[in-house]
Order: C-alpha cells, then structure tokens, then sequence
C-alpha cells in the first residue's frame, strides 16, 4: 500500500520540476491538494484503511503533505526570482544618457556663478543665508552706519516703497549688507555666512540693471585680522577666475559700514581685457574691517568679536569670467544670448574640478 504514496510522490515532485512558470505549478498544486486532488482522495480513503494500518498510512501520507508543502515552495521562489530577474532584463533603461530628441535647457551665467561662490565659499566652512528684498530703512541703511545725508540713500538712486498700513516706508534693498545685520540679528557668533541676492537701483546702461546681483560675505569670531580678510579674499578671487597667480591689490577706501575699508583690485590687460596678467588694474569688490557701530546695532559686543565683510557685483565678475560685452542681455530672456552663455545642467559645479573659464 506505501508503493502508491511513492509513486504519487514521484509523480509529483517530477510535475513540479515541469512547472515552467507559477500558472503551471499552480495546476500541479491542484492535482495533488485540490478538492478533488490525488492526495486528498487518499486522505479520505484513510477512514476506510483496516485499523492495524491506519496508523503507519496517515503518519505517511502526513509526510508526503510536508514534502509536497516544502517543494511547491522552494520551486515558487525559484519561478518569482525568476520572472523578476526576466522582468528587470526586458524594462532595463540607461539613464546616465539624455535622451536625444530632449530640449537641451541650460543653466543660466548667473546661476552657475552663484553656484560657483556657494562650492569656493562652501569649502572655506562658509554657508548661505537670505533676507528680504523689501527692506526697511534701518537695515539697509541706518543700522549700516549710513548716516541721513548719504547720497546712496537719494531718491534718484533707490526704490522707495510707501510704508504698509502707515509702516515705515520700505526699500528694496540697494545692497545685500542689510543681511549682515539681520544674520547678526538672528544668529550667535561665530559667523562665517555668504549672502548671494538680487539688489536694486536706479540705474540703466549697458554695464548697470536696476535689478542685479550681489554676493555678501560676513566673518565674526574673536581675533579676526585684517589679515584672514586678505587671504579668504584672494583665495576666492583665485579659484574663481582659475588664476594661481592672479595679482590681487588692497586699495584702502571708505564705507561707513567697514573701519579700515579697502576696495579690491585684480590684475588686467586693459586693451585685450584679460584677466590675471597686463600691468592695468580692475576694482572688483568692496570690503573692510566690521565697523563697531554696526556690530552694536546688531547686538553685538564689539570688544568680544570682531570681523570681516565684503561685497560684489556678481554680474560684473562673471563677465569678466566668461567675456559678457553688455550687462542687459543677462535680463532680457533672448534665447540666442542663453544658448551662446549658457551651462550645460549636466556639467555641474564641482570644486576639485576647478573653475577656470
Ligand atoms: N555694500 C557695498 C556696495 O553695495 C559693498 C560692500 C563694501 C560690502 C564693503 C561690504 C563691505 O560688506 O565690507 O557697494
């Protein structure tokens, strides 16, 4: 009587190495299991065995159940992995290749300098901040040490905003060293943070917008020299123009913000316009020592910190960079100028790559 079990197992297990796919082996399943499968008509038939048998049969057919349990399994798992890997072979895709018909956008001059700073800043421990392009008085000007009668603050040169609700009245901001004050404002020192933003004044020809784009720095710790401000500054000023040896000058000059304040110069051929050799100098930023009166408007004490800050035009450094003739076409939306200037956007910013035009 066990040779029938046998050869049902048999019978099966070799159903279940056929079964090329899960339809198949679910069919096999049946057969065996199903209501009216081989196994369950044995199991049914058991009641009928003579007693003296019974026992030995059904531990059996028991055992049988277990096997067949164990290989639906096991051969289960082996047709799913199986389709799977059939079905990442047929739906594999290269995307490390743009496909070709694809509209190629690209990045705009003036985002890949932002970038640029964020990478040469980013590794000096520097990170970003933000504020307002709507500003008030005091921090675009009063809390800056900009006394009443200074001309930046002529109507001529900047955008008055009537005040909201009988408010103070507003600017947009003419530089982006108000955000020195509200970092100040907001933040414990030390403070090692660039300001990268639109600024706005009244001005238009071909090398002035009235919206632009300046970058801030600001620096505070507790012996911050006149020195560290030279060597961050050349340092940037050397790995964005991808110049080594780029003559950088200190030209001392005044802001009321700063105390000293110098003005950075760049070497230049002023005939060919190329940078970083010709004898000729380029004033490129504005920068200085953190005056006292600006840190105590902020909150600060300026016997505990001290620091350094600089600004610059970000428009003017990249064409000078990458030979921009006329600051207007960067707003003018004119697809011809994007396309001639523009960046690839899978070619990103990477600092060991360095950054030479
Ligand atoms: N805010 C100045 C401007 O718009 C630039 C500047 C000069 C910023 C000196 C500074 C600085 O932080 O220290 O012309």
């Amino acid at each position: 009587m066990v040779d029938d079990i046998d050869t049902l197992r048999s019978q099966f297990l070799a159903g279940v190495d056929a079964a090329a796919d899960l339809g198949a082996l679910d069919a096999v399943r049946v057969q065996v299991l199903g209501k009216s499968g081989a196994l369950t008509q044995l199991l049914k038939q058991l009641g009928a065995t003579p007693p003296e048998q019974r026992r030995a049969r059904g531990a059996a057919l028991n055992s049988l159940k277990d096997d067949i349990a164990a290989a639906l399994e096991t051969r289960r798992e082996g047709l799913e992995r199986a389709a799977i890997a059939t079905r990442l072979l047929s739906e594999r895709m290269d995307i490390s290749l743009p496909p070709p018909e694809a509209p190629a956008g690209l990045i705009h001059p003036i985002s890949r300098t932002l970038e640029e700073m964020a990478a040469i800043f980013g590794a000096m421990g520097f990170s970003v901040g933000e504020g307002p392009d709507i500003e008030t008085d005091w921090h675009n000007f009063s809390a800056l040490n900009i006394p009443a009668h200074h001309p930046a603050r002529d109507d001529h040169d900047t955008f008055y905003l009537p005040g909201i609700e009988g408010g103070p009245a507003r600017v947009l901001r003419t530089h982006t060293s108000p955000v020195q004050v509200r970092t100040m404002l907001g933040q414990a020192p030390p403070i090692r943070v660039i300001v990268p933003g639109r600024t706005y004044r009244a001005d238009h020809d071909a090398t002035h917008s009235p919206m632009f784009h300046q970058c801030e720095a600001l620096v505070l710790d507790r012996d911050i020299t006149l020195g560290h401000l030279k060597g961050c500054i050349i340092d940037f000023l050397r790995a964005f123009f991808g110049i080594a040896t780029l003559p950088v000058r200190f030209r001392a000059s005044y802001f009321p913000f700063t105390e000293p304040s110098m003005e950075v110069d760049i070497g230049w051929n002023r005939k060919t316009g190329d940078i970083g050799a010709g004898g000729d100098w380029l004033e490129i930023l504005g920068s200085g020592m953190v005056h006292p009166n600006v840190l105590a408007n902020a909150g600060i004490d300026p016997r505990e910190w001290q620091g350094f800050a600089f600004g610059m035009g970000v428009e003017r450094v990249t064409m000078l960079k990458y030979g921009m003739p006329d600051l207007r076409p960067f707003f003018d939306s004119d697809i011809r100028w994007l396309r001639h200037y523009g960046f690839s956007a899978l070619s990103p910013v990477m600092l060991h790559e360095g950054f030479g035009a």
